[in-house]
């Protein structure tokens, strides 16, 4: 298998919890390592940019509105296949179909405001990573 980069936010209904700590053990503990890390205020552009993908939803102003209501910490994770495997750890994005043990059955608050994004496919964690973190800020 091979070593892969995900990009990674613990939303705001995470930091406003004080929840960083905790799904940062759920993420190590599966092995995903944290190679780079910092504590944004994300703004009304990098979030529209960020979840262009679904501006046609009927949730994009809301989950806009979401994402710049709090500080976000943003991350890149590395491990073997990180992207399916943080994936795996977050659990599916309507926390109560998430499985248990997730961080999304563990902490999400609802299928808006759950908790925390991975990339999807490796183009999406390339596009994603480069968003929001020079090289010289990924240390693995
Ligand atoms: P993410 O992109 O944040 O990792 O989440 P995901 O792949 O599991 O889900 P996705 O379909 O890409 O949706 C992106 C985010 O939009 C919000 N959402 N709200 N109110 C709703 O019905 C609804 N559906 C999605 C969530 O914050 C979701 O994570
Ligand atoms: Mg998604």
């Amino acid at each position: 298998m091979a070593i892969e980069r995900t990009f990674s936010i613990l939303k705001p209904d995470a930091t406003a919890r004080n929840l960083t700590g905790a799904i940062n053990a759920l993420i190590e503990k599966a092995g995903l390592r944290i190679v780079a890390q910092k504590r944004i205020r994300m703004s009304k552009a990098e979030a529209e940019s960020f979840y262009g993908v679904h501006r046609e939803r009927p949730f994009f102003g809301e989950l806009v509105t979401f994402m710049i209501s709090a500080p976000v910490v943003v991350q890149v994770l590395e491990g073997e296949n990180a992207i399916a495997k943080y994936r795996e750890v977050m659990g599916a994005t309507d926390p109560a179909k998430a499985a248990d043990g997730t961080i999304r059955k563990l902490h999400a608050k609802s299928v808006g405001e759950n908790s925390v994004h991975g990339s999807d496919a490796v183009d999406t964690a390339a596009k994603e990573i480069a968003q929001f973190f020079a090289g010289n800020e990924i240390v693995g």
